[in-house]
């Protein structure tokens, strides 16, 4: 029971367990894995894809195609495949002040020049999905950057990967994803509303979509499961990162489950499909941090944690939404009705403006949703 099989689609990050526990008041309490390692573990724990940064797997020239070597050969004797690669635009201090949208213009092409590169890598590996995370692109100052200009450059980095891309004949979509703040005071694209009304203004929005972040979204206060249903509903929920935060302080990445644990259910609920729509098929993808205070040990249970949850909740979520009561529950407080048009087809406009409306009856009306949610609740807490 819970146990997970390549079929769910779990997918982690090297840098996710590979943390060291570098923080902002502290060094490493932990020593660094081998991504080797890490391929091993996670393939017995039950996951079936990897991703990484550049940086996580080849963090240097030297041992590039040695390292490069072990870890294809880590995937063919694990059968995990790589799903998803990403750049880290924000480590070395070359990119203190941004990568792509960096004032500073050498810095600007030094940084697409790692993304171009990257992405021959990632297609090398199979990897069919780009994730563009700007932690650095923003600011702690007004005046120091020019927002519109910086737009400018996000917009113009995007159709450059995307025209690189597509001139490669690689298949390949690129995902951004959205934070409000940390590392920078303030990070351009801050959520998922910012980050789609950009791809509307690309020259090629139909290879840009989202990968959203639990904590992200909640770190500004957000619904996340209502950010990703709409993110779904434009068609733009490529790939997701999964894990727990507490509200708005800073980034926990806790565990997947962790943290606000209706918003995780919810979250699950929409994922597959919320009770009526499409279901997100794509790789759920954890990008969590074990605690600092965790050994070795804690590591590998953390992230046997979030599959495990994910795995609980989806239980949860399929009996709340198959129990007859809950079905009756959803009549009784109108929801289905919102799936009729307001305006009734070919209805001239003056039949709805002059019609009579019971005005206090309708004030009056039961909605009954807080039986349905608790429901819910009864379903999450396995008292039903
Ligand atoms: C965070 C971010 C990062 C990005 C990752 C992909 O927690 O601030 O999630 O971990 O997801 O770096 O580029
Ligand atoms: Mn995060
Ligand atoms: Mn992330
Ligand atoms: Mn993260």
């Amino acid at each position: 029971r819970y146990t997970p099989a390549p079929e769910d689609k779990f997918s982690f990050g090297l840098w996710t367990v590979g943390w060291e526990g570098v923080d902002v008041f502290g060094p490493a309490s932990r020593a660094p894995i081998d991504p080797v390692e890490s391929v091993h573990r996670l393939a017995e724990l039950g996951a079936a894809a990897v991703t990484f940064h550049d940086d996580d797997l080849l963090p240097d020239e030297g041992t590039r195609e040695k390292t490069l070597e072990r870890f294809e050969q880590a995937l063919s004797d694990t059968g995990v495949v790589c799903e998803m690669v990403t750049t880290n635009l924000f480590s070395h201090p070359v990119f203190k002040e941004g990568g792509l949208t960096a004032n500073n213009r050498q810095v600007r092409r030094y940084a697409t020049a790692k993304v171009l590169r990257n992405i021959d890598l990632a297609a090398h590996l199979g990897a069919k999905t780009f994730v563009m995370w700007g932690g650095r692109e923003g600011a702690e100052h007004g005046a120091s950057k020019h927002i519109p200009a910086a737009l400018d450059r996000m917009k113009d980095s995007l159709d450059l990967v995307c025209e690189y891309v597509i001139e490669q004949g690689y298949d390949m979509r690129f995902a951004l994803e959205p934070k409000p703040n940390e590392p920078r005071g303030d990070i351009l694209l801050p959520t998922i509303g910012h980050a789609l009304a950009l791809i509307g203004e690309l020259e090629h929005p139909e290879m840009v979509g989202l990968n959203p972040e639990v904590g992200h979204e909640e770190m500004a206060g957000l619904n996340f499961a209502h950010g990703i249903a709409q993110a779904m509903w434009h068609d733009k929920l490529f790939h997701v990162d999964l894990n727990g935060q507490h509200g708005p302080r800073f980034d926990q990445d806790l565990r997947f489950g962790a943290g606000n644990l209706r918003g995780a259910f919810w979250t699950v609920d929409t994922l597959l499909g919320g009770g009526a729509g499409p279901a997100y098929d794509g790789y759920v993808h954890f990008d969590f941090k074990p605690p600092r205070a965790e050994a070795a040990d804690g590591v590998w249970e953390s992230a046997r944690g979030c599959m495990r949850n994910y795995l609980i909740l989806r239980e949860r979520v399929q009996a709340f939404r198959s129990d007859p009561e809950v079905q009756a529950a959803c009549e009784a407080s109108g929801v289905l009705e919102l799936l009729t048009p307001t305006r009734e087809a070919g209805e001239p406009l003056s039949a709805l403006r002059e019609a009579d409306y019971d005005v206090e009856g309708l004030a009056e009306r039961s909605v009954a949703m807080e039986a349905l949610d608790q429901l819910a609740m009864d379903h999450l807490l396995a008292a039903r």
